[in-house]
């Protein structure tokens, strides 16, 4: 089966093409983070109007690369959120009409389930249930307990920022650039872990995350060695350093805390942030000592959004749910603290 998904959840205008859920086709990846770089972060309303702007030649461009025609395609895809409501109004329309002009069966996918099954794309084997899956992104954060092929447990999230969030704001702080992972990344590789920062909710007995007061012990302390004169290139780099070792220790914890608790066959990786070396590194080193699967996207652009993965999610959707897909019912959802069932 043949699913063509559209993803417009944020700054992204994506549009992939997948074979039975795990054969990627094409995936063409427009995105409007250029004119977000000017303002530090992405403006719903720029956000929108650049989805406008792109998300037709961009679904046309899909089907040039791909060299297939609407015939080909058996089925579509869209995200119905969460997200930006605007984003997601584009791309809610412009595939409704879509299904309704080429007659096709429309499903809608929720965004974070679309990250779970990034992981699926070019992968040989089936994940061994349960699986503990871990989803980092600018806009969120959660830990999801997967049980079986299409039954998912939401068993934590963040309270308030999300970590790819924390990144983005701690090189706002540090005057870096946007988006700011790959940026801090990047400067922590020639830093050390110098300085002392909290590890949020270290002792909380629950599986959330926070990162506000992490984002606030950083600014205090550039204020610090700005006053003392103490800032220089190589203690941006140390503080870029000891920033991402908080971040990933603080969702390291939780994750070990929720595999001990689930004792699961395998631990998953994905959104924004799972394109942190360092991340995927300690999560490897942990996964390892238990002897436990570890799986993380296959490509770098499967990481963040993107259409492949909504067009691989809702074919493992629609497999494991018998419904009638029609355009007319796909609306727009909101909700950041469930993941919608969709029976
Ligand atoms: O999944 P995504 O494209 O968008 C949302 O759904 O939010 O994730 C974007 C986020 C940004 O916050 C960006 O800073 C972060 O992913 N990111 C990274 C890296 N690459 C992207 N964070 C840490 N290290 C990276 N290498
Ligand atoms: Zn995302």
């Amino acid at each position: 089966m043949i699913i063509l998904g559209i993803e417009t959840s944020c700054d992204e205008i994506a549009v992939g093409i997948v074979k039975n859920g795990v054969e990627v086709i094409e995936n063409t990846i427009e995105s409007s983070i250029e004119k977000h770089k000017k303002t530090h972060g992405v403006i719903p309303e720029v956000a929108a109007r650049d989805a406008t702007e792109k998300i037709y030649s961009t679904v046309k461009l899909a089907l040039k690369n791909a060299n297939l025609k609407f015939n080909d395609i058996d089925c579509l895809a869209v995200t119905n959120g969460p997200g930006l409501p605007g984003s997601l109004l584009v791309g809610i329309e412009s595939a409704r009409t879509l299904a309704y002009i080429h007659n096709k069966k429309l499903i809608p996918v929720h965004h974070i389930l679309g990250h779970v099954f990034a992981n699926r794309l070019e992968e040989d084997s089936s994940p061994e249930f349960p699986v503990l899956v871990l989803t980092v992104s600018g806009g969120h954060n959660h830990l999801i307990l997967w049980k079986s092929e299409f039954d998912f447990e939401l068993i934590g999230q963040t309270i308030d920022d999300a970590a790819g969030e924390a990144f983005d704001k701690g090189a706002r702080i540090l005057d870096l650039g946007f988006p700011g992972g790959p940026i801090i990344s990047k400067l922590a590789k020639e830093g050390k872990n110098n300085h002392d920062l909290p590890i949020t909710m270290k002792n909380s007995q629950d599986f959330n995350f926070s990162f506000s007061g992490l984002k606030t012990a950083l600014m205090y302390k550039v204020k610090n060695l700005k006053e003392i004169n103490k800032i220089n290139e190589q203690e941006i780099k140390n503080l870029c350093n000891s920033y991402q070792e908080a971040i990933c220790d603080s969702l390291i914890l939780k994750l070990k805390k929720a595999q001990k608790k689930f004792s699961v066959k395998e631990i998953h990786l994905s959104g924004g942030v799972s394109a942190n070396e360092r991340l995927r590194n300690k999560i490897y080193d942990f996964t390892k000592k238990l002897n436990i699967n570890f799986r993380y996207p296959k490509k770098l652009n499967y990481c963040t959004d993107n259409g492949v993965m909504i067009a691989g999610a809702a074919f493992w959707q629609q497999k494991n749910i018998k419904k009638n897909w029609n355009f007319e019912e796909v609306d727009i959802f909101l909700n950041k603290n469930s993941l919608q069932n969709y029976s």
